[in-house]
């Protein structure tokens, strides 16, 4: 691989142009959908809260209400733009006063060992170095009552019909994007050596049959351009190909995310 592609995982979260900013500041959108991915985190008023890969900020912006003004929110991430765009959007909101952005730099997370109550990641972990040695640090920054909720995709579990096999040859090239592209089965055993008092998890999959994960296959395109092991003309077919399939309703998607809570080592005596 050249240097260009072995980096190109941690690279394009650094840099990230203007086309995929507008493009990841629709697709990371708060839903009500995604409640589910962060209910077992548990999140409740006075809370301090760890936001570990918080993009452009829906998701800290979504916990800062929930955690009221006597709570706070560590929006955490490698980008710095994304950093500012948190910061701009809890401003509108209304909750600056108690989001708070720092930038990640290397493998340990800018916070105090055990001071905060949770960390929420949302499909970050399939980026990192070392999502081991990311996990462990979520074990050493957060209190002994406290809830490190991670969700992430397995891109080695999708199901797209009925273009499955193309998709594969698709993905093969895209995974230049990812350090750890199958990271859904793979968190349940990092929680566990990180040495929580108790690990739970959970899979989710909301089958799609009208091209609502549409943009996340055009991303999965773009990073598949990016890595030029694949045609442009062949991924062009693709695309429209998965388009001819929603409109003729020959479409089937499925996305599971993998949910695994770690619980810190109070947890253990309840
Ligand atoms: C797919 S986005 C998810 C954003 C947000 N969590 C959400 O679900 O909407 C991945 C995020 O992880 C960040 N990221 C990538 N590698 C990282 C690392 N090593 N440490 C911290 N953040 C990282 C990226 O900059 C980006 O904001």
């Amino acid at each position: 691989m050249t240097e260009r592609l072995t980096t190109y995982y941690r690279d394009h979260w650094v840099e990230v142009e203007p086309e995929r900013m507008a493009r990841y500041e629709a697709m990371f959108q708060w839903r009500d959908g995604h409640e589910a991915l962060i209910a077992p985190a548990a999140i409740g008023t006075g809370a301090v809260v760890a936001d570990y890969g918080c993009g452009p900020g829906a998701l800290s912006i979504e916990l800062a209400r929930r955690v009221g003004a006597a709570g706070k929110v560590f929006a955490l991430d490698i980008n710095a733009a994304f950093l500012s765009r948190t910061a701009a959007a809890a401003a509108k909101a209304g909750v600056d006063d108690r989001v708070e952005t720092r930038r990640v730099e290397g493998a340990a997370i800018p916070l105090a060992d055990a001071s905060v109550d949770r960390i929420v990641c949302k499909n970050v972990l399939e980026y990192v170095d070392d999502p081991a040695a990311t996990i462990r640090e979520f074990r050493r920054v957060l209190r002994d009552d406290g809830i490190a909720h991670a969700s992430d995709s397995d891109w080695g579990s999708v199901v797209l019909e009925p273009l499955g096999e193309r998709f594969d040859a698709l993905m093969s090239a895209a995974g230049i994007a990812f350090r750890t592209p199958r990271i859904g089965r793979k968190l349940y055993g990092f929680f566990k050596a990180a040495g929580f008092a108790d690990v739970r998890v959970q899979v989710l999959a909301a089958p799609d049959t009208t091209g609502g994960l549409r943009p996340v296959i055009a991303n999965m395109a773009s990073y598949a351009r990016q890595s030029r092991r694949m045609d442009g003309d062949a991924i062009d077919a693709f695309l429209a190909d998965v388009d001819r399939a929603i409109g003729e309703g020959s479409y089937f998607a499925l996305l599971p995310q993998f949910l695994v809570t770690g619980y810190g080592r109070s947890w253990s005596a309840q």
